[in-house]
């Protein structure tokens, strides 16, 4: 896929939650379709979905691939560093990453998009790869759009 081709795909993803999401404003169900349609629109997603901040732990929420950590250790890995930086985290290759928390031996890359509610900080989108090197700042552009939908009261 060249990367105006990816970039077509998140234009048109972006569009296509953007009518679904006028059925209802409810995040859960946002964050659900969300994680369905782009965990099947792209095929170096491995593991798609949603951690969110509960009385300061990052629990999982709405997510398609294997089963994944229920809760993050604090303040460790690619999720809380997201949360703590408040900006997106494009992490080629995750061995090399301090700290990071696997959830699967077989993720190799990941990218972290935070989920904001007005300047709140309420969770983050979180996927993983098999391959290094899968994200790049197209990913990130696409991604960072799709999630500011979430909490959108009208779309
Ligand atoms: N790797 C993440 C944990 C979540 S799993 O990838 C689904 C992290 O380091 O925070």
């Amino acid at each position: 896929m060249t990367k105006e081709q990816k970039k077509e795909r998140y234009d048109r993803i972006f569009q296509q939650l953007e009518t679904l999401f006028k059925k209802t404003a409810d995040p859960i169900a946002r964050m659900s379709t969300a994680a369905a349609v782009l965990h099947h629109k792209f095929s170096y997603y491995f593991w798609t979905g949603f951690y969110l901040l509960k009385h300061g732990e990052l629990i999982v929420a709405a997510y398609q691939g294997p089963v994944a950590c229920l809760v993050l250790e604090r303040n460790k890995g690619v999720c809380w560093a997201g949360i703590k930086e408040k900006k997106t985290i494009i992490v080629p290759d995750v061995h090399k990453f301090p700290g990071h928390l696997s959830c699967d031996d077989r993720s190799r890359s990941e990218i972290v998009v935070p989920l904001f509610y007005g300047n709140e900080v309420m969770g983050i989108m979180d996927i993983d790869s098999k391959s290094f090197n899968s994200f790049d700042e197209i990913d990130q552009a696409g991604l960072e759009k799709i999630v500011k939908l979430i909490f959108k009261e009208e779309t």
